[in-house]
């Protein structure tokens, strides 16, 4: 599906609130520049998320940890410069909220002024409760994310799955209901068992984006990179590849060097 200039109307959070009721599942990936973003937009898809995977598949940082809030900006401006219809999300960055609720409420602040974006993003439940609070008092839509939560990469060890075990699992589920309880519009949910999953679905009326969360969520999110197939080294269970842009590109990019050195670029029509 292509969307027409004229035909679009505006995603909203409550747009994605009512997706659930009806029964109608959300789609969504990640942008973090104006022509992906662009290409994003017309092909219909409901949210996009200007994640801080920005930090590994734009600045090639082993983890998300190193990305800053100006550099979140910025990414994020040249996504709201691209997008008509769809509603633009945007990650807080580590260190921008866990601190205190003024800093996250600044932090929010920032990126919704600087960027033109609708809605911010926060890792973590119960230990970022108060953050979350003051910035949905200021008026700034909130999307959660429980699960898998890359900035707690350096606690956690690893990336495998989440909430395995029943105590984690329990508490998952209190997050998600207290980020409801809050004022949460949508909850993230990364790598957890899918039987968790439907069930946190279950148990609020916001919608749960899944990554790696199982078919019985609300919607479902990926790294653009990643679906695209641009990232040949990062092979989880839950990624379905949708082209082999690495091999595409790879072979575009040697045609063109072998083009260059044989002088069969330019041709005479591709010159003044
Ligand atoms: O940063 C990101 O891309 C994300 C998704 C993996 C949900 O948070």
């Amino acid at each position: 599906m292509s969307i027409a200039k004229k035909d679009y109307k505006r995603i909203t959070t409550k747009t994605l609130v009512d997706m659930k009721a009806k029964g109608e599942k959300i789609s969504m990936l990640t942008a973090y520049d104006y022509t992906m973003a662009k290409i994003l937009d017309a092909s219909g898809i409901d949210a996009i998320l200007v994640g801080d995977s920005a930090s590994n598949v734009m600045a090639g940082y082993e983890t998300t940890l190193p990305i800053t809030l100006d550099q979140m900006i910025y990414h994020a401006a040249s996504v709201v410069r691209a997008v008509n219809r769809s509603l633009v999300v945007v990650d807080l960055p580590f260190g921008t909220y866990q601190s205190d609720p003024k800093e996250a409420l600044r932090s929010a602040i920032r990126i919704m002024k600087e960027s033109g974006a609708h809605a911010v993003k926060l890792e973590g439940g119960k230990e970022i409760k108060h953050s979350i609070k003051r910035i949905l008092k200021a008026g700034i839509p909130v999307m959660g994310h429980l699960g898998l939560t890359p900035q707690s990469i350096y606690k956690f060890g690893t990336y495998t799955v989440r909430a395995k075990e029943e105590e984690e699992a329990n508490k998952l589920i209190e997050d998600a209901k207290m980020l409801e309880k809050l004022g949460c519009f949508a909850i993230v949910l990364e790598k957890i068992p899918a039987t968790l999953a439907k069930k946190v679905a279950e148990s609020v009326d916001i919608p749960i984006i899944g990554i790696g969360a199982g078919g019985a969520v609300d919607g479902q999110v990926l790294v653009m990179h990643d679906m695209l197939g641009m990232t040949h080294e990062f092979n989880p269970r839950f990624l379905r590849r949708y082209l082999d842009l690495y091999t595409e590109m790879t072979t575009a990019f040697s045609k063109y060097v072998d083009d260059v050195k044989k002088g069969d670029f330019p041709n005479e029509e591709e010159q003044y």
